[in-house]
């Protein structure tokens, strides 16, 4: 789209209300990107590699188990012994009667289903009735029966978790496999000794969230994919394979270090050969290379290196999000073996003390925001494809940059923000040179080193022990999660987001150094440590109630003027002090979306958080516009609040307006309130007495009106309004509409203050995945069909099924005393596409 047609859409959108069109337009585009780029890498493949990979996420089997009383617990753990004999575990045998237990799909969340209870301590969880005080909900039990062809008999078979939370057993046929003890890394087992071959077999997982990893809303259950992986017994290592470009802005090519690691599981030695093709964004093979034969030991493995080089390669940038890919074959005696594809992308990204962050040799800010991983509706489990709306809505802001807070995020996190443009501060979960930290990291490290997005590994946020009283375990702490990173990945800078002075502890052992929130610390560091480039790793802090404009403890509601946390920063107060200091790299605002958990600044009944510049739906709050003014490319100018003050005639108002155009205007029912100057990286704001009618603000630059925008005083709400994302989505049974509802005056307009309940009727080729509003006040069911619009807006998030046609969804009026709503229908498609190759 050119950008005068997007400029357009935009102006359009905004003058006709809240703007989000143009966002879903973008969304829609860079999915489309996504669908085909996994196209062209399964075709690849499929011609060459014996290798299959199926995703293992229908058709589950779910009950609760029970965190203290193994009677309640599929009697796992009554007496002494559990452990004490192979195969003997009767509930995790294909006989064993589930027939009872709900069925479901995986990413399972199943905290979101959870009603919240009144209870303090839950707090950082939403609320949610999690914890080994909580022990009817903390376990859940997960079966699912499959087929292993005879055909399979000669092949490796593994089982690939992407994340889990929390703690999970797994068995296979009555076998104990294992275990892991962490919320966000992968794990793999392989089950290949254990599956009976051309018969039925069955995985069962004990998963215990009574533990948490954060003090956040983390989720409970399987909430990421599962996989099977099937291979020859000698094929690459799991997340060894890795391509390295040492791109020098300016030049007209770029080296290539491609290595992988070849793994052995048969008895005998194997001669094994790797070859790499390269393909462009384009799909054409632009390189190709290749390493020696190796013999590899039986049960051995061997490491193998090469090199090639690119000429005048496309780069990734945050405009044009190239992405190349690497097809790694192992071969032995001129047959392959195993082969898999790395999206790697071309470009370099420099942190530099002196002038800040420079990616392909320009300078740019990090224009980035923190973020945890749940969604309205969903909780934890995210279908793939939220992940590229979620991205979508914060580029409509301007935003460049993600912090993964506070753990290694899902891949399909990184794969939106590689396809989409989006770079990323990648975080692990545990700071702790202990085995488990080490091994945490090193597995974030290994998985993600490919992608061009990744510009920081953050080892950890706010660690204050390691900063304080154990300082001077922390600066060996440091150095040893530092070494790793290096070893693992040498092309990447190395910090943390650190709430203090920096001066000891963890922090000196950093590439670069995260100011979190404290805006009296960079400059004297600066001073200080003049070699050392700086950013701020997690500022802002900013708290507001989407549509609320006045901070009031009794509904639980943050003004949408300035409202931050004692501790924190207002936008303007941050950028203003981050967007004007050239060394300084930017940083990420606290946050992105509003996320469930700490619910600051007020406790129950708030069971999320108002930090965000975004709702939980997506929905902008005002503040999202002063980061559209400053941050983005375009012309823009936001006018609030809302212009339905019943009540309050005579009174004065405040009325702000954001815009990057020279000056503003406001007319209030036609007549001039004042024109005022912008100021670079500020505000306007007048004070109106209230009178019903029209308030408008016209923005001009070089003495021209560029845009306006105007807030009307608008009826009730007479009618729904239904629109999507998109209008056509995969009938797979994954994909997903995220659905705005709107409440809409007689005239169309949205009813800025409407609160009416409404029900939602999914019909045809599609179910309801859940639904939200934005309130943080709100304790409706996320999954019933059943929510109340919040100040004008609610979103239903629906997911096709595996069959093509329509999915139906009507918007009714729920309750007999309220006033009557025209309901509203939508349709939308579902097209056949090929299904992901599944179990
Ligand atoms: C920070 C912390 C975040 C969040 C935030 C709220 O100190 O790193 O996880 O709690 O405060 O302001």
């Amino acid at each position: 789209m050119s950008s005068i047609s997007r400029r357009e859409l935009i102006r359009n959108t905004m003058v006709s209300g809240l703007a989000i069109s143009a966002g879903t337009l973008l969304s829609r585009s860079a999915w489309a990107r996504a669908e085909a780029a996994a196209d062209i890498s399964d075709r690849a493949l499929a011609a060459i590699a014996p290798r299959e990979r199926y995703l293992f996420d229908f058709g589950w089997k779910f009950q609760f188990g029970n965190g203290v009383d193994p009677a309640k617990d599929l009697g796992f753990g009554v007496g002494q012994g559990d452990f004490a004999k192979t195969g003997e575990f009767e509930f995790a045998k294909v006989k064993y009667d589930d027939s009872k237990w709900r069925e479901l799909n995986l990413p399972h969340d199943w905290a979101v289903e959870l009603p919240f209870v009144h209870d303090d301590v839950q707090m950082s969880h939403g609320y949610k009735p999690l914890g080994r005080r909580y022990p009817e909900s903390s376990v859940g039990w997960y079966r699912k029966n499959f087929n292993v062809p005879a055909s399979d008999a000669d092949k490796r078979i593994y089982l690939d978790f992407d994340g889990v939370f929390r703690d999970v057993f797994v068995w296979v046929n009555g076998c104990f496999i294992g275990r892991n003890d962490n919320g966000y890394v992968p794990f793999r087992f392989d089950l290949t000794d254990f599956l009976a071959i051309g018969a039925e077999n069955c995985v069962t997982a004990r998963v215990d969230a009574s533990f948490g990893d954060g003090w956040f809303y983390e989720g409970a259950g399987i909430y990421r994919h599962v996989w099977i992986t099937k291979t020859a017994p000698v094929h690459l290592g799991r997340y060894e394979s890795y391509v390295r470009a040492a791109y020098q802005p300016g030049a007209n090519s770029s080296s290539l270090e491609l290595a992988t690691v070849v793994e052995n599981h048969s008895a005998n030695a194997v001669s094994g050969r790797v070859t790499w093709k390269v393909l462009d964004p384009s799909g054409k093979t632009v390189a190709t290379a290749e390493a020696a034969s190796q013999s590899i030991a039986p049960d051995g493995s061997a490491s193998y290196t090469t090199t090639a080089t690119l000429s005048d390669p496309m780069l990734w940038s945050t405009d044009t999000p190239n992405l190349y890919s690497a097809i790694v074959i192992v071969e032995s005696d001129g047959k392959s073996l195993d082969a898999e594809k790395l999206n790697f992308g071309i470009r370099s990204a420099v942190f530099d003390a002196d002038k800040g962050f420079f990616l392909n040799g320009k300078s740019i800010k990090i224009q980035g925001t923190c973020n945890h991983q749940d969604h309205a509706g969903v909780g934890a489990a995210l279908p793939d494809r939220l992940q590229y709306f979620r991205v979508a809505v914060l580029q409509q802001m301007g935003g460049n940059a993600v912090r993964t807070s506070h753990n290694m995020p899902t891949p399909e996190w990184v794969e939106a923000c590689e396809r989409m443009g989006m770079l990323m501060m990648c975080e692990t979960r545990q700071m702790s040179s202990n085995p488990e930290g080490m091994a945490q990291l090193g597995t974030m490290i290994k998985r993600f080193r490919n992608s061009p997005s990744i510009i920081i590994w953050s080892v950890g946020n706010e660690e204050w022990e390691m900063q304080s009283e154990m300082a001077e375990q922390g600066a060996k702490v440091g150095e040893s999660m530092v070494r790793l990173c290096h070893e693992l990945d040498p092309t990447r800078v190395v910090s943390a987001a650190v709430n203090g002075n920096n001066e000891k502890g963890v922090s000196t052992a950093f590439d670069i150094i995260g100011f979190n929130y404290n805006l009296a610390f960079p400059d004297d560091y600066h001073k200080k440590n003049p070699k050392k480039a700086v950013y701020g790793s997690e500022t802002s802090s900013a708290i507001g109630t989407r549509g609320e404009y006045s901070s009031d403890p009794l509904r639980n509601t943050v003004n949408a003027y300035d409202g931050v946390v004692p501790w924190g920063e207002t936008a303007e107060e941050w950028w203003k002090f981050y967007g004007t200091r050239d060394w300084l790299a930017g940083g990420f605002a606290w946050t992105g979306f509003d996320y469930r958990g700490e619910p600051t600044p007020y406790g129950w009944p708030s069971i999320n958080s108002q930090f965000g510049i975004v709702d939980m739906c997506g929905f902008p709050k005002d503040i999202f516009y002063y980061y559209k003014a400053w941050w983005g490319k375009e012309p823009s100018l936001h006018l609030f609040p809302h212009w339905n003050w019943t009540g309050r005639e005579g009174d004065q108002i405040k009325v702000w307006v954001y815009s990057n155009l020279d000056e503003v205007e406001l007319f209030v029912n036609g007549a001039s309130a004042g024109s005022q100057k912008v100021p670079h990286l500020g505000h306007v704001e007048w004070s109106v007495k209230y009178e019903p009618g029209m308030i408008e603000a016209r923005g001009s630059k070089g003495g021209q009106v560029v845009l306006t925008e105007k807030r009307e005083t608008t009826g009730p709400a007479a009618a729904i309004k239904l629109s999507a994302d998109r209008m056509e989505i995969d009938a797979d049974g994954e994909d997903v509409a995220v659905i705005r509802v709107e409440g809409l005056d007689k005239e169309g307009r949205i009813d800025p203050l409407a609160h009416n309940l409404l029900r939602f009727k999914v019909s045809g080729q599609g179910t309801l995945m859940g639904v939200g509003n934005g309130d943080p006040n709100c304790q409706e069911s996320d999954k019933e069909p059943v929510r109340s619009l919040f100040n004008g807006l609610a979103q239903v998030i629906v997911q096709s099924t595996k069959e093509p046609g329509e999915i139906r969804i009507e918007a009714v009026k729920e309750g007999w005393d309220g006033p009557e709503l025209t309901p509203f229908k939508l349709a939308i498609q579902t097209k056949r596409v090929a299904l992901r190759r599944q179990i």
